[in-house]
């Protein structure tokens, strides 16, 4: 009797077979596991994309589109290279089919599933597990892409406490807090780039290969997987929050800032209200006898 409330609770015994985790015969840490991500972790995580979805929404009824207000100077700067542009598509491009076949696998079978039946479920279901297993390596490589090419312009500095006191002058017009290449809601998004998608990369390769990180914290190899799929699905759906917030002032939110990653040029009236400090160093430069005018930041 008691030797069966021991195997209840996960008792790890040995096994001639090559593989440990044989060891268990009941792991009753599932239950709680199952339990969390049928719970709390689809119901808070469904409250945290609609809060940001309402969030956004709201702030563009009430502010809309931030705009250029000194208007097109019709005159271009360049802002990123075309190394710095592929890197971003391409992570954004992984990034999204990751987080769009993630969120089916957490939410399909509630929301879509009874929409388009279990045939298509299954084939869209099937397709997207494959396609966020190999997905995950192009996030990777582009990850640390992205790391190599921004990270020198994205330490905090002095100027982003005026930044952050005025909130970036989002919330009123005419307001244009100074800030260099990058301001600090731009810090954020690629620190939570970086360390979410650390956070992301370490635990989806725990799932990837199963019972190999043996670095991930729990008692028993059954343990650690459960930790690292929790802690995966945690911080993947808090980046998709973020990256949201990112897309929304990258597109729609502010006039002139897309340019920047399609083409590599804003307008320089656009630098000079939203990275002033970019703008005079870019001028600086451009006065020096031996450097051309317009000179790429990069
Ligand atoms: C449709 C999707 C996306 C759009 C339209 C978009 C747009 C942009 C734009 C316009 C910039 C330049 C901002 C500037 O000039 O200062 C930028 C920068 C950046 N993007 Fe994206 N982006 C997208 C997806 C993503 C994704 C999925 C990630 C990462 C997971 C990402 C990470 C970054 C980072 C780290 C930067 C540099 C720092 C920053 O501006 O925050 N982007 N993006």
């Amino acid at each position: 009797m008691a030797q069966a409330a021991l195997l209840r609770y996960g008792a790890q015994g040995t096994t001639s077979t090559p593989d440990p985790v044989a060891g268990v015969l009941v792991q009753s840490e599932g239950w709680d596991w199952m339990v969390f991500r049928n719970g709390p972790l689809k119901t808070y995580g469904g409250y945290a994309l609609a809060a940001i979805v309402g969030f956004l929404l709201i702030f563009f009824l009430l502010r809309g589109q931030i705009k250029v207000e000194s208007g097109s100077s019709g005159r271009k700067i360049m802002r990123f290279g075309g190394i710095a542009r592929l890197g971003h598509w391409l992570n954004a491009i992984a990034f999204i089919l990751l987080a769009l076949t993630g969120l089916n696998m957490l939410y399909g079978r509630s929301l879509l599933l009874p929409i388009i039946g279990p045939e298509w479920f299954s084939m869209l279901t099937s397709f997207g597990k494959i396609s966020h297993n190999w997905g995950a390596f192009v996030f990777i490589f582009t990850t640390l892409w992205i790391f190599i090419t921004f990270v020198s312009k994205n330490f905090l500095s002095r100027d982003d406490f005026g930044w952050i006191i005025r909130a970036g002058g989002m919330l009123t017009k005419g307001v244009h807090p100074p800030a260099r290449f990058f301001n600090f809601g731009e810090k954020i998004v690629f620190w939570s780039a970086i360390i979410g998608g650390a956070g992301i990369i370490i635990t989806g390769l725990a799932l990837l290969f199963p019972y190999q990180l043996t670095f991930i914290p729990g008692e028993l190899a059954i343990h650690k997987m459960q930790f690292a799929s929790m802690w995966h699905s945690i911080i993947g759906l808090g980046l998709i929050v973020v990256i949201i917030g990112h897309i929304y002032i990258g597109t729609i939110g502010m006039e002139g800032a897309l340019g920047s990653m399609t083409s590599g040029y804003v307008d320089r009236n656009w630098a000079s209200e939203h990275h002033s400090l970019w703008l005079e160093e870019l001028d600086a430069k451009a006065a020096k006898p031996d450097v051309g005018a317009g000179e790429p930041a990069e």
